[in-house]
C-alpha cells in the first residue's frame, strides 16, 4: 500500500513522531512518502500535494496542538483539501503532538473536517511532547511503543474506519465547558501572543530563520523582518536563530501554559490511541 504522512512541525517533535511512524510502516513492507507542510515551496503552495494526494491509500495527518487546536498550517491544508472540491479515495488517520491541554478540541475539529469531506478516519493517536525550550528527550521509549501499538491496532483491523462508538470518543470534547469557553479562550490566546523582536545589532542576515519559518512569514531586508499577518506564533524563529537575534519572552509562555493548565485542565489519558 501507499502511505503519505502529511505533517507540520515548527519545533520538530511531530517530525520525530512522523519518522518513527514511517520506519514502522516501511518495515511492514509499505511505501511511505512524508511531506512537511512547513518546508520549502509547500509553505506557499499546497497545489502539488493536492494533485497527488489521491495516489495514496492511506494519509496520516500529523500536527501539534498550538493554542488549543491543530496548528494553523494543518487547518489551512485541510481547508485547501475542502476548497479543491475533489472526491478523495484515501482513508486517513490523525496524530497529535501536544502538551496535554486541548481537551479533545484539536482532534474533534480536525475529525469533523475529514468527515465533511467523506474521508473515512481509521484511527488517531495523541502523544505528549515537550515544549521547544524544555530539553526533555523525545521520543521516549513509551512514545515509540505507543506509536508501534497504534500501527499494530489499525493494521490488525485491516485499516478499517473507526467504529461509530469509538468515533464518538474521538469527536468528544473531554470537558463540555471547553466548547463554551473555546471562542473566548481563542480570543484571549490571540491577544496574549508574545511579541517577537528582531535585534538588529545581532542579526547577520544569514537567512536561517527565513528558511525555517514554517509559514514563510520572515523576509530579509537589511535584517530579518516578520510579517505579522502571516506569523502563527510558533516561536520557532527564536529557536532557529543561534545568534540570539530573535527575542521572545519564553518565561511568559510558561506562565500562559500554567494558566491554561489551571483553566482547561490536562487531558486524561495524556497518551492515547483510537482505532
Ligand atoms: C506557542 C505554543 C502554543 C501551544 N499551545 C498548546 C495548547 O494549546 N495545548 C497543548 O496541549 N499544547 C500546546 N503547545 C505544546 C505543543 O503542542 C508541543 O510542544 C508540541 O510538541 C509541538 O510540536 P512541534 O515540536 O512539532 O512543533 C503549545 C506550544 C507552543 C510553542
Amino acid at each position: 500500500m501507499q502511505f503519505k504522512l502529511i505533517y507540520i512541525s515548527p519545533n520538530g517533535t511531530t517530525e520525530k513522531t512522523t519518522q518513527v511512524l514511517k520506519n514502522i510502516i516501511e518495515k511492514d513492507g509499505h511505501a511511505v512518502e512524508h511531506i512537511n507542510l512547513g518546508r520549502g515551496e509547500y509553505r506557499q503552495d499546497f497545489g502539488p500535494i493536492l494533485e497527488t494526494i489521491n495516489a495514496a491509500d492511506i494519509v496520516g495527518f500529523g500536527a501539534p496542538a498550538y493554542h488549543m487546536d491543530m496548528l494553523e498550517s494543518m487547518k489551512m491544508f485541510l481547508q485547501a483539501l475542502q476548497s479543491a472540491g475533489r472526491a478523495y479515495q484515501f482513508r486517513a488517520f490523525l496524530y497529535l503532538n501536544y502538551g496535554g491541554i486541548t481537551s479533545g478540541k484539536a482532534f474533534s475539529n480536525t475529525a469533523q473536517v475529514l468527515e465533511a469531506l467523506n474521508i473515512p478516519v481509521i484511527g488517531a493517536m495523541k502523544v505528549t511532547a515537550p515544549h521547544f525550550h524544555h530539553p526533555d528527550p523525545f521520543p521516549t521509549k513509551t512514545t515509540e511503543a505507543l506509536i508501534g501499538d497504534f500501527y499494530e491496532a489499525i493494521k490488525t483491523k485491516d485499516f478499517a474506519p473507526i467504529a461509530t462508538d469509538r468515533q464518538q470518543e474521538l469527536f468528544a470534547v473531554q470537558k463540555k465547558r471547553v466548547d463554551l469557553l473555546y471562542p473566548l479562550v481563542h480570543i484571549i490566546g490571540k491577544k496574549r501572543e508574545l511579541p517577537i523582536t528582531i535585534k538588529a545589532d545581532r542579526c547577520k542576515s544569514c537567512g536561517k530563520c527565513v528558511k525555517e519559518c514554517p509559514v514563510g512569514a520572515i523576509r530579509l531586508d537589511d535584517v530579518a523582518t516578520i510579517e505579522g499577518a502571516k506569523c502563527i506564533h510558533c516561536y520557532h524563529c527564536s529557536v532557529a536563530c543561534k545568534l540570539g537575534a530573535v527575542a521572545v519572552p519564553v518565561e511568559k509562555l510558561d506562565t500562559m501554559i500554567q494558566l491554561n493548565k489551571r483553566i482547561i485542565g490536562m487531558e486524561s489519558p495524556l497518551n492515547a490511541i483510537y482505532y
